[in-house]
């Protein structure tokens, strides 16, 4: 059909910041965010020298009072990664799922504290665990798939047992979401959701998250196991596949990089609760850029989550988190 709009002027909707607001197409609210938190067994509070303005929190008075702050904003879902010592870690990580670690610990204390107010997501992987760096065993200098499931099953039992209400499987290992799912009926608890990493990609903007989490590969790269980013189809198989297997909901990531993979999945599962990772080089990047004055942090900011939204993401988890609960209140649009 051919249409053409004669009388048409477009900017007519873009005269105001309210008429802007009345035609906007995509919301963000803090609903939409999942605050990433690591969690340390350092003494002190630290910062992270990669990830301007983000910090590592031992588990303690800290740890609550940031994650109060985040669900004084609004933001009232909260992911925890485990930063651990290099005498905890061996080749086949068993300290993730150690009741005596910072995630089970930080999930008790969290969960006493704030009660169902506050949804807690456990990222269940091995990298920040084993010393060669993987997310799973190595077995001849490859990663053996089948071996590492039951340790993922493992540890995915001790979070919902230290009181995670979603766990969130992320070494793409084959087979991890059934394989978790079946450990936590087992074990009692079927009302445990799992949120896969579904499509995550070998990306190279992990790099602050491993300097933060110190679960960088020692050798080799993760490229055997994490999804090639040259495809966007095969996603939507990793995501179909995740589901026949279990899981709750999914996730792409990175993000920004990969709108149209979101925006793909978002198609071909508009039933399903899907996440979008805007993992820590997105974030350093806006950072960095900002603090050499090249670029307006706050507003690019607003602009990659709203186009994280606007791809079709129902949750994003972002190191952003506060600073975007309070920039919401003032957009620059
Ligand atoms: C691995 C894991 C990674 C991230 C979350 N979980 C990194 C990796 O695959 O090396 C990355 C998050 C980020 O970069 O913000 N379990």
């Amino acid at each position: 059909m051919r249409v053409s709009f004669p009388a048409h002027r477009p900017r007519r909707l873009r005269r105001t910041r309210a008429i802007r607001d009345a035609v906007a197409e995509t919301d963000l609210s803090p609903r939409n965010l999942i605050l990433p938190v690591f969690v340390s067994e350092g003494r002190d509070a630290e910062d992270i020298p990669a990830m301007p303005g983000y910090r590592r929190y031992p588990v303690g008075e800290e740890l609550v009072r940031h994650v109060e702050e985040a669900l004084g904003l609004g933001i009232n879902k909260a992911i925890l990664f485990g930063v651990v010592e290099e005498s905890r870690k061996g080749p086949t990580g068993d300290y993730a799922y150690d009741p005596k670690g910072p995630v089970p610990r930080a999930l008790g204390l969290l969960r006493e504290t704030f009660g169902d107010r506050l949804v807690l997501f456990a990222d269940v992987c091995l990298c920040e665990y084993t010393d060669h760096g993987h997310c799973g065993l190595v077995a001849g200098g490859r990663i053996d798939n089948d071996a590492t499931l039951p340790l993922y099953a493992r540890a995915a039992v001790t979070y919902a047992e230290a009181g995670a209400d979603v766990v969130a499987p992320s070494g793409m290992m084959d087979g991890q979401v059934r394989e978790i799912r079946r450990a936590l009926d087992e074990e009692g608890y079927r009302d445990v959701a799992i949120m896969s990493y579904s499509a995550k990609y070998a990306s190279a903007f992990y790099g602050p998250f491993r300097v933060a989490a110190e679960s960088a590969p020692r050798f080799g790269d993760r490229r055997s196991y994490q999804m090639d980013p040259r495809n966007a189809r095969e996603a939507v198989k990793e995501v179909l596949m995740d589901l026949e297997e279990g899981a709750d909901m999914v996730m792409v990531k990175p993000a920004l990089a990969y709108l149209d993979v979101i925006r793909l999945v978002r198609e071909a599962v508009p039933y399903v609760p899907l996440a979008a990772y805007n993992v820590s080089g997105e974030y350093s990047m806006v950072k960095a850029a900002a603090e050499r004055g090249w670029i307006d942090g706050r507003t690019a900011m607003l602009e990659v989550l709203f186009a994280i939204r606007r791809a079709g993401a129902d949750l994003i988890l972002t190191y952003h988190a506060l600073e975007a609960a309070r920039a919401l209140a003032d957009l620059p649009f």
